[in-house]
């Protein structure tokens, strides 16, 4: 069939999930690429199988080979190491740093005219790198998070008032990181602000929640992290690009000035379609959450000086 293909770089838990999404919803055809021999032609081999009990009609292959990457449309590196209990995203820096640097290399040279979906963590440090590796424009190279976090503040909203998450409205914008920024003021439930049926206090406990959404489940999973609706915003995002939707979600993007922010990647709202982040949609926020977002750009920024530092000292 005549769609376009995907390429999911790492395939452990999250990009093997978001392959599976990808075929079950008929997105693209899909190539899964691992380092670890084996491991992604075993996983595609395996997904490839469902096929004819699913019914989709993509083909999925699985790889080592790097080369693999020049077909792609759409790149999704979710490449790197998970966090341990205890750690935090920013632990995984240089670790990760050396498995996305790389790989963004080898996108730009083999891929030049590919979109870019990171999904390693640190995530914005990660999007920042991959952008300066691969060479790339700013609208085809992009991080999965906000869509994630948001989902999680949804779940919380919706369990907590007993409606369906679908009813819940809400947006985290800024790092994927304790400085995330949700917009607690658009939270809306069945079109009525939040504020009207959840008490401040307890609101504020279920932001730090959402905050704290992917420790607690490396804490209760004791190793490897979250990964289903990590693989979910992943997929929305890709569907997005490839449907040339126009959804507005939010993503860890470059910014020249938007939000007030200068050379930094950091999570805000964007309009997403066929050229990759097709326009940064600039909502009107609080003089409270422009403070935040500048904080949590300023982390971000730290971040990015630290791992040049890390990365000038290995040579
Ligand atoms: C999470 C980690 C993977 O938020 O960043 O679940």
């Amino acid at each position: 069939m005549d769609l376009p293909r995907v390429t999911i770089v790492g395939a452990g838990q999250v990009g093997a999930t978001a392959a599976h999404l990808i075929a079950l919803k008929g997105l693209a055809h899909i190539t899964l690429i691992d380092v670890v021999e084996g491991l992604a032609a075993g996983k595609a081999l395996d997904l490839s199988q469902s096929a004819p009990i699913e019914g989709f009609p993509v083909s999925v292959k699985g790889t080592s080979d790097f080369n693999a990457l020049a077909a792609s449309q759409l790149i999704v590196v979710t490449a790197g190491l998970p966090r341990k209990p205890g750690m935090s995203r920013d632990d995984l820096l240089a670790a990760n740093a050396n498995i996305i640097g790389p790989i963004a290399e080898k996108i730009g040279q083999l891929a030049p005219e590919a979109i870019l979906i990171v999904v390693t963590n640190p995530l914005d440090v990660m999007v920042s790198l991959a952008r300066k590796r691969s060479g790339f424009p700013k609208n085809r190279v992009m991080g999965m998070a906000g869509v994630l976090d948001s989902a999680r503040l949804r779940a919380f909203i919706a369990e907590r008032l007993k409606v369906s998450a679908s009813d819940v409205q809400a947006m985290v914008l800024g790092s994927h990181g304790d400085l995330m920024v949700p917009l607690r003021d658009s939270i809306i439930v069945k079109g009525e602000p939040v504020s009207s049926q959840i008490p401040a206090a307890e609101l504020e406990q279920i932001l730090d929640r959402t905050k704290n959404g992917g420790a607690e489940i490396v804490a209760l999973l004791k190793q490897g992290s979250a990964f289903f609706a990590s693989a979910s915003g992943v997929v929305e995002m890709v569907q997005a690009i490839l449907k040339n939707t126009g959804s507005i979600l939010p993503a860890c993007v470059y910014l020249e000035g938007e939000y007030g922010l200068q050379d930094v990647c950091i999570g805000v709202p964007v309009r997403l379609g066929k050229h990759g982040v097709e326009h940064v949609v600039e909502l009107p926020l609080s003089d409270s959450e422009r403070t935040e977002l500048a904080a949590s750009a300023e982390q971000v920024r730290q971040s990015v000086e630290r791992l040049a530092q890390l990365q000038t000292s290995q040579h």
